[in-house]
């Protein structure tokens, strides 16, 4: 049976929903809509995406089924404290898988740094934040953009892709926004704009897995070989290398 009797989701008290069609992406339509002076809190979810956008300027293969929805949120805090969103709504999409498939803690389910939500080992679910600079009023304003791989996954990429279909579940986008909807405001209600940022980087090393697994991180072509060693305190990646630590900021994570 579906996970919600109806396809029309519900949204937390206090946000809005913009439903389309089709767009080139959500991404750019909120940052369209900020720019334009939205107060948000917006979630803005379409059908289609003509130009879906990953993460390091990658494309986003957006095929009918599967879930693409960006939130517009102007938190109070200043861009460096906003910037810990990306490990917040990395929490926030895990927990909503986790809900979706009715995860009872077993290990096939794990965040990979900073938002992949990875499933028996294969991406499931990214992310893109993006900080729409230039815009009226003091604060941040954030988009957090969510792809989740409901019906279809691409193949053949990189970071190897699944599916809730191929994982043997039937979920809507519908029901997958509201799950993620209600999961986002929890969790940034969490946060606090920052002022709880450790009870963040907990609940993100709880759902990472064990330190000391072997990652392979690319950055600007140059390519580093290590062990995941945790978090630092500001939200960077640890990576244990052979000459010492590193220190990751920006970068595709893979495991190895
Ligand atoms: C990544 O893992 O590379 C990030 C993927 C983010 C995809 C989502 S789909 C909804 C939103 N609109 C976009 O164009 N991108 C994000």
């Amino acid at each position: 049976m579906s996970y919600f009797a109806s396809t029309s989701p519900k949204m937390p008290a206090g946000y809005r929903l913009l439903k389309l069609d089709t767009v080139d992406s959500t991404n750019a339509e909120a940052r369209r809509r900020a720019e334009m002076g939205e107060p948000g809190p917006l979630w803005i979810w379409s059908a289609r995406q003509s130009k879906g956008r990953g993460r390091a300027g990658r494309e986003w293969t957006s095929q009918v089924g599967n879930l693409f929805a960006s939130l517009l949120i102007r938190p109070k805090c200043n861009l460096q404290t906003a910037s810990q969103l990306a490990l917040v709504a990395g929490i926030a999409a895990h927990d909503t898988v986790a809900k979706l498939i009715a995860y009872e803690g077993r290990s096939d389910l794990l965040l990979k740094w900073p938002n992949d939500v990875l499933l028996a080992e294969e991406k499931v679910a990214g992310m893109l934040l993006e900080n729409v600079s230039g815009t009226k009023g003091s604060g941040s304003v954030v988009v957090i953009g969510t792809g989740i791989n409901l019906a279809n996954h691409p193949p053949n990429l990189p970071q190897p892709a699944i599916s809730l279909a191929a994982y043997g579940l039937s979920v809507s986008p519908g029901e997958a926004l509201q799950v993620l909807a209600t999961t986002t405001h929890e969790w940034l209600m969490r946060w606090g704009e920052g002022a709880t940022f450790p009870t963040i980087r907990r609940a993100w090393l709880d759902r990472a897995g064990p330190t000391g697994r072997k990652l392979h991180v690319r950055l600007n072509g140059e390519e580093t070989e290590g062990t995941y060693a945790g978090l630092d305190s500001d939200g960077a990646l640890r990576l244990k290398t052979a000459d010492g630590e590193q220190r990751i900021t920006a970068g595709d994570v893979f495991f190895r």
